[in-house]
């Protein structure tokens, strides 16, 4: 007999059926055993009686067991509306148990009693954890989600395009993971905080719509809504202009609710459009939160927050900081490089897209014109030799022909996080990492044997 997924019982009232799954749980009631099974698509009841009583007893929460029996229509009285099989029940005939389990060091099978479990516990069994059924929620819509902008991109004419995880840095701003080159003693490449300088390099290359859904790494103190490698929709294209990139942003976001949390709705289409200026008089913050009702658990509150400064002054580093990343373009090309702006006045071409207080995208046209990158850099104190170090291939690429582009990148887990009604994006993340960025699963970062540090040039400094 070929296995049954649980779902699918309820089509076959008084037929054998096999199934296979975890014991969620198992109780006792006089000369029967009553047990839930769990697969990936439900759980159903399963009923032990007679000679297979002994052999039910044995059994504990989630071992893994194969059950073979017959689908039974429940008596209207026992009906359970609120489960998809909870018309109907197996009468077992048959049970193999594939593997036993130790109790599980929290309940998997009560989410009240789970949610009261404490993180660390969680991330430490997380492959318990994602047995739950709103863990598994949530991956799925994350799967759906991505499912979504593929289907939703490729149809508008976008390549996807995979650019490396061993790079040299971009600058986004944040500290970088470093990983040392074997064959380049002294040397590190870094792991990219997001696929900037390469989405630009693929415009010089005339791909014209790219996008990717692509890791990016980032060394900083982690919140609850940063992780160290977190997931971006990223896209670039070329001959285009804000007003492009917006209004394909919004269709595919407007498109995403629809279809993967049809139940939400959002405060106001077209998305409002704030000017970044206004947004901080108002609202006090670049982030606002302008759903009319934050207590509704189902308000989304999408706006796009335009006309950003293109420099802030940084407190810590006593200087002008790109306000998104040095390759933004500012508003008035022609009037920035000929000082006609001053540069902490300069307004730019970046925007970014706010939901329910969160931010959820960041982009910008960008500059094409080398004289106004090293415009941008002088104001920024790069120094020549630094910018040539730094930026020497981006500088040689836009010798040979590029169009205007822009783009933007939105961050997919702060996103699915606010779709799924979650405080924390390490809960749409299958195996996140602590806010120390440990992985408490696999214990990782781990010290590693000299033999290895040895081959990687590395010597541990006492402290
Ligand atoms: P930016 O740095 O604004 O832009 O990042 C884009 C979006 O990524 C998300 N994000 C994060 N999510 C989780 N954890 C983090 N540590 C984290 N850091 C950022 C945010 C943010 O809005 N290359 C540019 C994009 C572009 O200009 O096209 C960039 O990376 O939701």
């Amino acid at each position: 007999m070929e296995r049954l997924l649980i779902k699918d019982t309820i089509n076959k009232i008084n037929e054998p059926v096999l199934l296979k799954g975890w014991v969620h749980n198992h109780r006792r009631l006089g000369k029967m055993v009553f047990m839930d099974l769990r697969d990936r698509s439900g759980i159903i009841q399963v009923l032990f009686m007679d000679e297979m009583l002994e052999k039910a007893n044995q059994i504990r929460p989630e071992w893994v067991v194969e059950i073979t029996g017959k689908v039974v229509e429940r008596t209207a009285k026992n009906k359970n509306e609120s489960s998809p099989t909870g018309g109907v029940e197996i009468h077992a005939t048959g049970l193999k148990i594939l593997s036993e389990a130790l109790t599980p060091p929290f309940p998997v099978n009560d989410e009240t009693k789970a949610q009261e479990t404490s993180e660390d516990l969680r991330m430490k069994y997380r492959y318990l954890d994602l047995r739950r059924s709103s863990m598994r929620g949530n991956l799925v819509l994350r799967a759906k989600v991505n499912h979504f902008i593929r289907n939703f991109l490729t149809k508008e004419d976008f390549l996807e395009v995979e650019t490396p995880f061993l790079t040299k840095g971009t600058p986004e701003g944040a500290r970088e993971y470093i990983v040392p080159a074997r064959n380049f003693p002294g040397k590190f490449y870094v792991l990219p905080q997001s696929p900037q300088q390469f989405k630009q390099l693929l415009m010089i290359a005339g791909i014209e719509k790219y996008f990717q859904i692509a890791k990016c790494f980032r060394d900083e103190d982690q919140r609850a809504d940063r992780q160290p490698e977190f997931t971006q929709l990223d896209l670039e294209i070329s001959f285009t202009d804000q007003e492009e990139i917006l209004n394909l942003v919004e269709k595919m976001v407007v498109g995403l609710v629809k279809e993967t949390v049809p139940e939400k709705h959002i405060t106001q289409t077209p998305f409002p459009r704030i000017p970044h200026k206004q947004a901080m008089e108002k609202y006090g913050t670049d982030k606002p939160d302008i759903r009319k009702d934050k207590t509704d658990k189902n308000e989304l509150g999408f706006a796009f927050i335009i006309d950003f400064p293109l420099f802030e002054y940084s407190e810590a580093e006593k200087k002008l900081v790109p306000s998104h990343h040095l390759f933004t373009s500012p508003q008035d090309p022609e009037a920035f490089l000929h000082g006609k702006v001053k540069p902490e006045e300069a307004l730019s071409k970046q925007y970014d897209l706010t939901l329910n207080g969160f931010e959820v995208a960041g982009g910008s046209i960008r500059i094409h014109d080398w004289k106004i990158q090293e415009k941008v850099f002088e104001i920024l104190k790069i120094g020549k030799e630094e910018a040539e170090k730094r930026f020497g291939h981006m500088k040689k690429a836009f010798e040979y022909g590029v169009p205007p582009h822009g783009g933007i990148a939105m961050g997919l887990d702060r996103l699915i996080a606010v779709l799924a009604g979650e405080s924390n994006i390490r809960e749409i993340m299958a195996f996140p990492k602590t806010n120390d960025a440990k992985d408490l699963m696999t214990d990782a970062p781990t010290e590693l044997p000299k033999a290895q540090l040895d081959e990687a040039h590395i010597q541990i400094k006492k402290k």
